[in-house]
């Protein structure tokens, strides 16, 4: 008897800018004008627009969330995040890790977006060791998929074999 949790989460080798869903997650940086990494790639194809409207909001704190438009994505939003830089492990970047998915479900839910795809938040520039990163990535998402009925399917978009199987693993772990 399969969980049905497991009918509204999937793993995928993808370019998230590709993506045709209702929000895109951004991984960015507390000032939100953009960078490299996966926050490059959403700037290049959302085009100029994204970072105009990303200067209106005064940046993000460190496991916070804000939504923008998608502009020319494929996604009507983008959910910017913020996750820790890995110092190791012991100065809360679990914790601030998790409140990345918590605080951009929030926004799902008050927004009643039905379908989103993340990144592996904090698994590139920021060293987050991708093992940890996907266990509380599935954890805070079936942890949000129990709580809010209005999110029908979230994809994990995973660049490189080592997040993908990473990510497989951690949620045929958890379900
Ligand atoms: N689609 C999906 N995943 C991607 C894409 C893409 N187009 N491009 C990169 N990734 C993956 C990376 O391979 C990594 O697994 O996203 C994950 C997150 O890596 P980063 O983009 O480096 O983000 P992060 O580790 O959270 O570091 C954030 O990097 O780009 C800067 O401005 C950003 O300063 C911030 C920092």
């Amino acid at each position: 008897m399969t969980n049905p949790l497991r009918e509204r989460v999937q793993v995928l080798a993808a370019d998230i800018t590709k993506l045709r869903v209702e929000a895109i997650i951004n991984a960015a940086n507390n000032s939100l004008l953009g960078g490299g990494g996966v926050d490059g790639a959403i700037h290049r194809a959302a085009g100029a627009a994204l970072l105009e409207e990303c200067r209106t909001l005064g940046g993000c704190d460190t496991g916070a969330a804000k939504l923008t438009r998608g502009y020319k994505l494929p996604a009507t939003y983008v959910i910017h995040t913020v996750g820790p830089v890995w110092e190791g492990g012991t100065h809360g970047e679990p914790e601030l890790l998790a409140a990345c998915y918590r605080n951009c479900y929030e926004l799902a839910r008050e927004h009643r977006i039905r379908t989103l795809a993340f990144p592996a938040i904090s698994c590139g520039v920021y060293g987050y060791p991708v093992r940890h990163a996907a266990r509380i990535a599935v954890a805070e998402t079936l942890r949000a998929l129990t709580a809010i009925e209005t999110i029908d399917e979230v994809t994990f978009a995973c660049f490189g074999e080592e997040v993908f199987w990473a990510y497989e693993r951690a949620l045929g772990a958890a379900i």
